[in-house]
């Protein structure tokens, strides 16, 4: 390791504080590694020199380049396809979901990286949508980064991209080739519409989303200590309609996290629902 430990130390607890992502001390050495890349990104002399603008604490763009490069954005189309099994069979296929004469479903993707799984989700609320005139959708797609936002914004993927999760069949009902570069595959406009696309901290204040039939909030709380996923279980939870889901990760559980959710078994997915009040 180049820099100083004290430097590296400094840094894991901003972005700890701000994002609540956490760096082990043994995986400084990845940490050095993003440190060097942003500074070289923001034309910096050094290292070093990122660091004492983190701590002056007056260069914004640079405290977000570094929160961004801090975080996991993996992700794919249909990922852990047993969720999106459910959502289409149980949740959808269940004239029961919505209760009576409601054709209208509000999803948000939280922490929804590049936009893969809003858009799976999407491709399931259009095929109900068709179904049936009069039913509509909204999908709300938030990150912290803004950079994986864009992408999602912007609906592009790349060949690798299209070919995790994605069937033949769908890309080509789903996607076009983007006009300027064939390498490219956009999203069709009519996939879109219904999805907008916002910048959430998930561990600051995110009052003014409304209210969600289902939030999917995966593969991002795995990273953050118990406080910070108590503290975001319990917002999600105000979030979600009586009697309406949040979806964890595959290797994500509520169990010792939240007591006011019920757990459902959905085929080979859990689903946990927030139980109606009365
Ligand atoms: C591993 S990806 C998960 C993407 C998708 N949910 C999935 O399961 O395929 C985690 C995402 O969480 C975002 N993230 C990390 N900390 C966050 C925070 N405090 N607030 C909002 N988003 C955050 C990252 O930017 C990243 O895009």
């Amino acid at each position: 390791m180049t820099l100083p430990k004290e430097m590296l130390n400094f840094i894991a607890a901003l972005i700890e504080k701000s994002v609540g992502i956490q760096y082990a001390e043994e995986n400084y050495y990845q940490l050095e590694k993003r440190v060097v890349e942003v500074s070289v990104a923001l034309g910096m002399q050094n290292p070093e020199a990122l660091f004492h603008s983190l701590r002056e604490g007056r260069d914004q763009k640079a405290l977000s380049a570094v929160l961004d490069a801090a975080t996991n954005n993996e992700t794919s189309f249909f990922r852990d396809i047993s969720m999106f099994d459910a959502f289409a069979s149980d949740l959808l296929g269940n004239p029961d979901f919505l209760g009576n004469k409601q054709d209208y479903v509000r999803v948000w993707s939280a922490a929804g990286s590049t936009g893969q799984e809003a858009y799976s989700l999407a491709m399931l609320l259009r095929q109900w949508q068709l179904q049936k005139p009069n039913r509509n959708y909204e999908i709300l797609v938030t990150d912290y980064s803004e950079r994986v936002l864009k992408q999602a914004r912007d609906g592009r993927y790349s060949e690798l991209e299209v070919h995790r999760g994605l069937t033949d069949e769908q890309l080509k009902k789903c996607f076009e080739k983007d006009p300027g570069d064939a390498k490219v595959w956009t999203i069709r406009p009519e996939l879109k519409r219904q999805m907008n696309f916002r910048q959430v901290n998930l561990l600051e204040d995110w009052s003014g989303l409304g209210s969600f039939h289902v939030i999917f909030c995966r593969n991002v709380l795995i990273y953050q200590n118990v406080e910070n996923k108590k503290k975001v279980i319990s917002r999600l939870y105000n979030s979600i309609q009586p009697g309406g889901y949040l979806v964890l990760g595959a290797a994500e559980t509520l169990i010792g996290l939240a007591e006011n959710f019920e757990i459902r078994r959905l085929g080979r997915a859990v689903y946990y629902q927030k139980v109606a009040k009365i």
